[in-house]
């Protein structure tokens, strides 16, 4: 498999994109030092300074489009696991992909996909860790490092060869099994589990509602005043 790696490059998500139109297979990984233009989910900026790991990975899953956002979930608990085997670190989920250390996101996750019809073309996955980065004054009090955790500098290599191990039996697993065999470990793992939370999203109003992890369709099952409620997208918070 083809990695490829950059000093400094705009988003390794817009780079891994464009060896997607050129027709590079699953599996190709891109990285980079430093991105000038890394982004997040709702087009957030990402920051990405030297001394993190940013990185984008290019998948052909057989599965149907409207699943893609399972692979989200795929992703956050390859990387909770490493945290936690390789690191000692526990960590939680918040639906669908922040890995939150004591609260704080350590790391993010954004799946862009291009699909026709039933079928997926490929599916472009970006992973920001904040390893070794030193975080702006403005990210603080909502971000973390691993380096921040463990009180030393890490072996960033060491880290993404144990995430790609680790990855690849997952995703295979899946493609095999389905997300069925994910499901407990997963909500094992869900931040403000059993809490009021609200959920906004970009077409729908916001629910509140005590939150009760994830379906086996990889929705957050939310109980409101009325009703249960299934969510496919959105983005979540606790309650005010
Ligand atoms: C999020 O939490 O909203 C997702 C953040 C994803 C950031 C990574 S860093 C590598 C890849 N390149 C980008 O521009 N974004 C992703």
């Amino acid at each position: 498999k083809m990695i490829k790696y950059y000093k400094e490059t705009a988003s390794t998500q817009t780079a891994v994109k464009k060896l997607a139109l050129k027709n590079f297979g699953e599996g190709v990984v891109v990285i980079a030092e430093k991105q000038t233009k890394g982004y997040g989910r709702i087009k957030r900026v990402w920051n990405s300074n030297a001394g993190g790991l940013w990185f984008s990975m290019l998948l052909k899953p057989v599965i149907r489009p409207d699943g893609s956002s399972i692979l989200s979930l795929l992703f956050s608990i390859a990387l909770s696991r490493i945290l936690e085997k390789k690191y000692g670190i526990s960590s939680e989920i918040k639906w669908p992909n922040d890995i939150l250390i004591c609260g704080k996101k350590v790391a993010g996750i954004i799946i862009e996909m291009s699909a026709e019809q039933d079928i997926i073309n490929w599916v472009a996955a970006g992973i920001g860790v904040n390893i070794n980065n030193s975080l702006p004054e403005d990210l603080k009090n909502i971000s973390i490092s691993i380096k921040e955790v463990l009180k030393r500098e890490i072996d960033r290599t060491e880290f993404i060869v144990a995430f790609l191990t680790e990855f690849e039996s997952l995703y295979f697993n899946f493609q095999s099994g389905g997300f069925k065999q994910f499901l407990e470990e997963y909500n094992s793992k869900v931040a403000y589990k059993d809490v009021l939370v609200t959920v906004d999203s970009a077409c729908n109003d916001a629910i509140t509602g005590k939150n009760f992890g994830i379906d086996e369709s990889g929705r957050l099952i939310i109980e409101t005043k009325n009703k249960i409620e299934k969510i496919i997208s959105g983005t979540l918070r606790r309650a005010e």
